[in-house]
């Protein structure tokens, strides 16, 4: 019995999990397909229902539906309730579990990748949206100190009030980065900023790094959750000054390998799923 995946998405046209998940399966010997279903919002509930069978391992969630399939979950994990949001379904014997894998797969990212560990480091977060939520959660797990600056102050200070009893974050205004640079030995993009936008390559960064020359730990990590282009102008930034740096494809492949091996109970090969994605987007 081949056992399958879904992603959910509207418009599903291109994603790259099918591409990472099946060389995954591929690659162990598991007879298993993965396949993004582009699921009008309507639609969600009969879809959802259909992920209680025997032959399915569970989905992924996206654009636009990753809030929208909360109600149709039996349970939740704390990471999804925290999050505020779903992105791995997982079948349970007719069960079905709403997680979220970004978190812990920016974790692995950020460790097994980029040779970093945030556990008890200080660091600035950028941004304060829906991807803020859940690299704000992952840094609070391993008792990283967390400055969260946003274009909107009131939604940094209202996603620090939120997590406030996971850990120690606080929400800063522009002016705060320059006297708190010095000590940070991480700084996260997690806007939209930089991003390649309807075909056309963007100039723009999050954050001057220009403006700290002399300011900045030797040994900070710039991260970036944008992959497309490989390298925004934040991470050029980065790379001229010989600064440790990661896009964002690395969380891709492991928030992916943490669906996979929940799914599937075996350790995700990374590697054939990392190389899997660069055939793609080369
Ligand atoms: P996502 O779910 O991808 O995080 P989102 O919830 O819409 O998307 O959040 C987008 C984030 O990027 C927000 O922090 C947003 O800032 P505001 O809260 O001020 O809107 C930030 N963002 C988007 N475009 C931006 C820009 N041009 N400059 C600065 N921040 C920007």
């Amino acid at each position: 019995m081949t056992k399958k995946a879904f992603l959910l998405a509207y418009p599903a046209g291109h994603s790259l999990s099918p591409y990472m998940h099946n060389a995954a399966f591929k690659a162990l010997g598991i007879d298993g397909y993965y396949e993004a279903l582009e699921i009008h919002p309507d639609d969600l509930a009969g879809v959802i229902d259909g992920f209680r069978a025997e032959d399915v391992y569970g989905s992924n969630v996206t654009i636009p539906h990753k809030l929208a399939v909360i109600p149709f979950m039996d349970e939740l994990s704390q990471a999804a309730k925290m999050i505020g949001a779903v992105n791995t379904i997982i079948n349970q014997n007719g069960k079905l579990l709403g997680h979220n894998t970004d978190a812990s797969g920016y974790l692995r990212a950020l460790r097994e990748d980029g040779a970093f560990d945030p556990s008890g480091k200080e660091v600035l977060l950028l941004g304060a949206g829906g991807a803020a939520r859940a690299l704000l959660f992952s840094l609070l797990q391993v008792k990283a100190k967390v400055y969260i600056q946003n274009r909107t102050l009131s939604k940094a200070q209202e996603l620090a009030e939120n997590f406030k009893s996971l850990g120690n974050c606080e929400a800063i205004p522009q002016e705060a980065i320059p006297s708190l640079m010095p000590q940070l030995d991480l700084i996260v993009n997690s806007t939209s900023v930089g991003m390649i936008h309807k075909g056309q390559v963007s100039h723009e960064s999050p954050l001057d790094l220009d403006l700290f020359k002399n300011d900045l730990k030797t040994d900070l990590m710039i991260s970036d959750i944008v992959y497309r282009p490989a390298k925004t102008p934040l991470l050029t930034a980065a790379e001229a000054k010989s600064l440790r740096h990661q896009n964002g494809l690395a969380m891709l492949v492991y928030q992916g390998a943490d669906s996979f091996e929940m799914w599937t109970g075996q350790i995700a090969p990374t590697q054939v799923m990392f190389e899997a994605i660069h055939l793609v987007i080369h």
